[in-house]
């Protein structure tokens, strides 16, 4: 997978591109590019932004900014470019990042993440650049690149090669293989602490048995989540 992350801070994704699990699939061509959008600003001394129209607290990238940017990366108007692949923004009020969203993603070969910063996108950007808007919860960032970095991680998570054993994506919280539940509990050694045992069935050997009461903790996480998000 190749992804290009638009942001006004590429330095913050030097980090996250050295993760291990990032790093085994950079082996295998994968890639995660930034392109800093300041450096593509067709306005003097690097502005980006400016003030909203109608007035308000903070700026709003600027849809010139963003254009000249998409189009020195793909070589054509940034307006064709989402009939060719996800241009996702990630903003506050987009659509939820969940399990789904994440396995929909995972199966696209490139993707084009745009970060918001300030009062976030001049709306030109989303109407006419990007295809998808997408939210990783209802509160809000003082910018995008964090978003954009928990939308890579657990969209490349989820592919061949990233962790040590497969399987370890395949049967975790809110997947298809869960019914969308939360994961069950794990318990590793001692099997005895601090007088705290680990359940029994865990230790019998008896695969059937152990499948059957994993499913159950799952979903009797699942209802106690519900019961707390509608307590609320
Ligand atoms: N930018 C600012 N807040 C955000 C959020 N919650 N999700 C995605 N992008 C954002």
């Amino acid at each position: 997978m190749k992804i290009d992350i638009f942001t006004l801070f590429p330095e913050w994704f030097g980090w996250f591109s050295e993760q291990r699990h990032i790093t085994n699939l950079r082996a295998s061509g994968s890639r995660i590019d930034c392109v800093n959008f300041r450096e593509h600003t067709p306005l003097s001394a690097g502005q980006v932004d400016d003030m909203p129209f109608g007035g308000g607290a903070g700026m709003v990238l600027r849809v010139d900014v963003l254009d000249s940017a998409l189009r020195a990366r793909y070589g054509i108007d940034p307006v064709e470019l989402r009939a060719g692949r996800r241009v996702i923004a990630l903003a506050p009020g987009g659509r939820l990042l969940d399990d789904s969203l994440v396995d929909e993603l995972a199966r696209e070969e490139e993707l084009t993440l745009l970060c918001g910063r300030y009062e976030g996108f001049d709306e030109r950007i989303i109407e006419h650049f990007a295809s998808d808007v997408v939210s990783i919860g209802r509160y809000v960032l003082s910018g995008g690149e964090l978003a954009a970095m928990v939308l890579c991680d657990a969209v490349m998570r989820k592919l061949p090669g990233a962790l040590g054993d497969e399987r370890s994506a395949e049967e975790e919280s809110f997947s298809a293989a869960l019914e969308g539940n939360p994961e069950y509990p794990h318990y590793t050694r001692p099997a005895e602490y601090r007088g705290w045992p680990v359940p029994e069935v865990l230790l019998s050997g008896h695969h059937a048995k152990i499948e059957s009461w994993r499913r159950e903790q799952s979903r009797e996480r699942a209802e106690r989540l519900n019961q707390e998000s509608a307590g609320r």
